[in-house]
């Protein structure tokens, strides 16, 4: 009785859920890091700024991957009425802030001077080299996007525990 719920849950396909998980895991680290890179001793800086931007990029291929799926796979539809309507601006919002986190990150420190070297082993090619004009601009929109980007989370995970917690639903099963 107890777990009919389960039952007849339709779950995301599971390139979708490994996808979310994937990078939800890249997310908890890449962003935390991204914060305390300031604080960190100068001489471990550069290792901090090194593994940041090798998580994040890969957070982007990802990303694009998973858009991929996403719009080639059926999902599950997420509530009714104007909770459907939140449920698909969070997401959407997210998906957005996934792609212009990494693309800002990687332009801003190709633009300060310092192309990434992924993983300090695979050099990568940017579309834009050094450009101190417009560096700043693009730190501050991935500094900016980053707290769109936690703000978002926030409605992201509220959302998923009001409906575990309070409302009781099949929602956290389609993405297990
Ligand atoms: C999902 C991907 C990413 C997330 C969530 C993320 C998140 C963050 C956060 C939270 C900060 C701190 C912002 C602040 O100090 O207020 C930061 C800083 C920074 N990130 Fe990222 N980041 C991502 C990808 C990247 C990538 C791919 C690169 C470069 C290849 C990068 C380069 C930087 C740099 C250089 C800073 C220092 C701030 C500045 O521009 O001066 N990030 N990031
Ligand atoms: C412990 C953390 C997390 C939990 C429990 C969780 C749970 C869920 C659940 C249950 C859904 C399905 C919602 C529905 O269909 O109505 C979902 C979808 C989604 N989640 Fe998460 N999530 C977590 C972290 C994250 C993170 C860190 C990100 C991105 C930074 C993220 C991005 C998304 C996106 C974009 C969707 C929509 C998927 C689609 O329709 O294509 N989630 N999440």
């Amino acid at each position: 009785m107890t777990h009919d719920h389960q039952i007849q849950t339709i779950r995301y396909p599971g390139a979708m859920r490994i996808m979310h998980w994937l990078v939800a895991m890249l997310v908890f680290v890449t962003w935390p890091l991204g914060m305390v890179i300031k604080f960190v001793r100068d001489d471990i800086k550069p290792d901090a700024y090194l593994l940041h931007e090798s998580l994040g990029f890969m957070a982007l291929w990802l990303m694009l991957a998973r858009i991929g799926i996403r719009l080639t796979s059926r999902v599950p539809r997420s509530g009714n009425g104007s909770m459907a309507g939140m449920a698909h601006l969070v997401h959407a919002g997210l998906y957005l802030l996934l792609i212009v986190m990494p693309v800002s990150g990687f332009l801003a420190t190709n633009a300060h001077g310092f192309p990434l070297v992924w993983f300090d082993i695979l050099p990568v090619w940017s579309p834009l080299g050094k450009a101190p004009e417009i560096a700043p601009l693009l730190s501050t929109v991935h500094r900016w996007s980053a707290w769109i980007l936690f703000g978002l989370l926030a409605l992201h995970l509220g959302g998923v525990l009001f409906h575990h917690v309070l409302r009781r639903d099949d929602t956290l099963y389609k993405m297990l």
